[in-house]
Order: C-alpha cells, then sequence, then structure tokens
C-alpha cells in the first residue's frame, strides 16, 4: 500500500490532520492502534479554544458541536482572600471558550471522514518506522494479526505522548525538556447540574476546579497524590472534599451518580525539535501540558494546522520551505503554552513542600490578579487561545 502522508493515531492530531489534507487534496491513510468505540469513549479534554471552534466550522464538522457545545463567558478564580470574577469576551478582545468534550469531537471527525469514504483504520498498531531520512519512509502496523506496510512521502507521528514515532528519532538528535510536578488530578464525570460558572479553586487543602460538559454533566477535579488510587476516591469522599475546597462556593454544588473516575497526572514536557527526516510529530508525541488552562487538545490542533499548510505547499510547489519551519514555528506557541500552563498550575495548586515565603508570594500574586485588569486580561487572553502563529 502506498499513500502521501501516513498518519499514526486517530487522536484530536491525527483526526484533525486528516480533515485538513483531505480538503487540499492530498492522500493520506490514518493508522490507529485501538478499536473505534475505545478512542470514541475515551473521557479527557473539554475546553476548545475559539480558534479550534473556528476550525471545526471551517472544515464542516461543527453541526452537533453547535447544537451541543456550552459558551463560557467567565471564569472564576477562588481563592483565600475572595474570588476572581473573568469576564473572558470583555478581557479577550470579545473571545470565548466552548465546552465540548474531546471525545465528542473525536466521534464528530471519526464519523466524517468514513462518510468521505477516506481511509481510516482502526486496531491497526504500528510497530516501526523504517528510512524516515530518506525520501520514501514505510510505516509497519499489524492488523488483524497480519504484518503491513505502509510505504509514503511523509510521515506524521500523532500517536500521542505513549506512541512510537517519537522513539524513532535518533536520541542525538531531540532535547527533552520536562518537568513532572508532585501531585495529579483526580477527575471525575457525574449527572449533575453544573455550578453555574467554571469555577478553579485554590485552596489549602489543594486545587480544585468545576467544570461541565453540559446541563446535566459535571467534570469536577480535585488535586491528589501524584500515585493516587482513584479507588481511595469513594464517591461521599470526593463530594465532601470538594465541597469542602469549594468554601463559600460549595453551597451551590449539586451531586449526582458518578460515573466515570480517573487520575491525571501533571507534568509538562517538550520534545525538540518536532520534525527528523520525513518524520514530523505533532501534539501530545512532541509535547504535554499540565491539565490547568486546558490546552492540550488545542495545541494538537494548532501544531497540524501549521502541518497541513506546509504540506500542501510541499506537495502543490515541490517546496519544503514551510515544512523547514515547521518545528520553530509550532515550538513558539508550544512554549507560551507551557508558559501559561506552569503559571496557572504554579498558582493554583498546593505545594507541599513550599516554604512559608513561597506560599506568601502565591496568595500575593492571586490578590494582584484579583486588583489588576492587565493581571486577569492575562489570563483571560491566555485560556480563549492565543492567535496562531505568524508565519
Ligand atoms: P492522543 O489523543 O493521545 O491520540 C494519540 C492516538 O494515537 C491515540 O488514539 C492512540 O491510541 C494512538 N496510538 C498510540 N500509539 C500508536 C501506535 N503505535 N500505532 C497507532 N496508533 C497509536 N487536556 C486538557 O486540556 N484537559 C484535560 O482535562 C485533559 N485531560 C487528560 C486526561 C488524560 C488521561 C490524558 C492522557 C490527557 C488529557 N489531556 C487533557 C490532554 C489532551 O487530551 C491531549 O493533549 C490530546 O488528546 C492530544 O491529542 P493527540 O491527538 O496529540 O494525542
Ligand atoms: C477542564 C477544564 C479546564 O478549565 C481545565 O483547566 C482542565 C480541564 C475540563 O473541562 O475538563
Amino acid at each position: 500500500m502506498r499513500t502521501q502522508v501516513a498518519i499514526v493515531g486517530a487522536g484530536p492530531a491525527g483526526l484533525f490532520l486528516a480533515h485538513l489534507l483531505f480538503r487540499e487534496g492530498i492522500d493520506c491513510v490514518v493508522l490507529e492502534a485501538r478499536s473505534r468505540a475505545h478512542i470514541e469513549g475515551r473521557v479527557r479534554a473539554g475546553v476548545l479554544e475559539q480558534g479550534t471552534v473556528d476550525l471545526m466550522h471551517e472544515l464542516g464538522l461543527a453541526e452537533r458541536m453547535r447544537r451541543e457545545c456550552m459558551i463560557d463567558n467567565t471564569l472564576d478564580i477562588r481563592f483565600r482572600d475572595g474570588l476572581i470574577h473573568l469576564d473572558l469576551p470583555g478581557l479577550a478582545g470579545g473571545k470565548c471558550a466552548t465546552i465540548y468534550g474531546q471525545q465528542e469531537v473525536v466521534k464528530d471527525l471519526v464519523a466524517a471522514r468514513l462518510a468521505d469514504g477516506a481511509p481510516l483504520a482502526f486496531d491497526a498498531e504500528v510497530i516501526g518506522l523504517d528510512a524516515i531520512e530518506s525520501a520514501t519512509p514505510t510505516v509497519r502496523y499489524r492488523q488483524n494479526g497480519d504484518a503491513k506496510t505502509l510505504a509514503c512521502d511523509i510521515v506524521a507521528g500523532c500517536d500521542g505522548f505513549h506512541g512510537i514515532c517519537r522513539d524513532a528519532i535518533p536520541s542525538g538528535a531531540l532535547t527533552i525538556y520536562d518537568r513532572i510536578f508532585p501531585f495529579g488530578w483526580l477527575g471525575i464525570l457525574s449527572e449533575s447540574p453544573p455550578i453555574r460558572e467554571m469555577t478553579y479553586v485554590n485552596h489549602t487543602r489543594g486545587f480544585a476546579l468545576c467544570s461541565r460538559r453540559s446541563p446535566r454533566i459535571s467534570r469536577l477535579y480535585v488535586q491528589v497524590a501524584a500515585d493516587e488510587s482513584p479507588d481511595r476516591w469513594p464517591d461521599e469522599r470526593f463530594w465532601d472534599e470538594l465541597r469542602t475546597r469549594l468554601g463559600e462556593g460549595g453551597g451551590e454544588l449539586v451531586t449526582g451518580r458518578i460515573f466515570q473516575k480517573g487520575v491525571t497526572p501533571v507534568r509538562s514536557f517538550v520534545a525538540a525539535p518536532m520534525r527528523h527526516g520525513r518524520l514530523f510529530l505533532a501534539g501530545d508525541a512532541a509535547h504535554i501540558v499540565p491539565p490547568t488552562g486546558a490546552k492540550g487538545l488545542n495545541l494538537a490542533v494548532a501544531d497540524v494546522r501549521v502541518l497541513a499548510r506546509a504540506l500542501a505547499e510541499f506537495f502543490r510547489t515541490g517546496k519544503s520551505a514551510r515544512l523547514e519551519r515547521y518545528s520553530d514555528t509550532c515550538l513558539k506557541r508550544v512554549w507560551k503554552t507551557v508558559r501559561y500552563s506552569t503559571y496557572m498550575t504554579n498558582l493554583l495548586h498546593r505545594f507541599e513542600q513550599a516554604t512559608p515565603f513561597e506560599r506568601q508570594l502565591q496568595q500575593a500574586e492571586l490578590a494582584y490578579v484579583a486588583g489588576s485588569r492587565t493581571g486577569q486580561a492575562m489570563i483571560a487572553e491566555n485560556y480563549v487561545g492565543l492567535p496562531f502563529e505568524e508565519e
């Protein structure tokens, strides 16, 4: 089998890339290790930046999102001395955030690709890449027990943090930047109406976050130990802890049946450059940001926009100038997003090892933001999404 672009992984990065290339008339094959049911059921992010929403519209993929999404015009931060209420459009030039679960985005993109009759293989695990430094790389994969090979011009490594594409780059060619925070997030989905505003909480017992997925589904998180097991959190313990951390805001909390529970690590990771020969990494395959700020999915989308444009130039004209700039262009925005997610993580979490001096600084930062339109605007403009890098 042969194609122009072999896309490894059908997460947001791989699926958006496939649609962008389809629009440009570029052939691609998407190989996904897991089943369709598995990727459509995986609960992860849920906050879409304006640019991600705009891209769904541009690609004609926004019909269900338009009906089912929730618009977030405000963001609240609760802390010891009070409540910071951010009016997102007022602070960020009219932009807002959109709530629509990652797995709903994945479902819409999968359905549209299959409706296009375009190649998307499930249960197709890529096991090796060959000749990525040549103009004719190949991808080895296993499907239904059969070993298969896909020849291509370009490999797009969209296989997430635990994928294999990044490992195909010789270690001497990559610089890894890594920071693991000493805590995790326990996240749940519950059948209960969410509290009115998206709310981040800095509490002496730890961070908490109240988000939502629909008018009847809440998405809620509390900071826990990095190695915490969700089994140690029976429903009552979760609700009690969240209510305590919400303080005065706890009165608004409505409980309900918890139907999903999991612990997410909090870490930053950047591998640079995001390209080696004919292999281009995008999304979590190249970088992870702490979840505070909800940027992971949006960053994956930003990468593949740049990649699709560069590939369009390459296949149309044979020029590779944009492909040469791909990594630098993406990494500028990646690092700004790492900065923001790290800032929010430091601002809002309980750091067990923090000195009294550092605890005072954290509260002073919150008090500064509470009293400064500039401080609030910085948070708001990042939350709704920085502009895509101009090339
Ligand atoms: P992924 O979504 O990971 O997709 C990669 C795909 O590649 C997967 O479908 C995988 O099965 C496939 N794959 C892997 N290896 C192979 C192989 N060898 N062959 C073929 N296919 C392969 N972000 C937020 O902003 N907010 C959150 O609350 C949040 N929660 C998260 C919770 C969890 C548990 C995780 C893991 C991530 C979370 N994120 C969150 C991050 C966000 O979901 C990711 O940034 C986003 O999924 C990145 O998309 P991606 O397409 O790059 O990678
Ligand atoms: C979610 C919302 C956030 O604001 C965030 O920082 C992380 C996750 C969510 O809805 O899942």
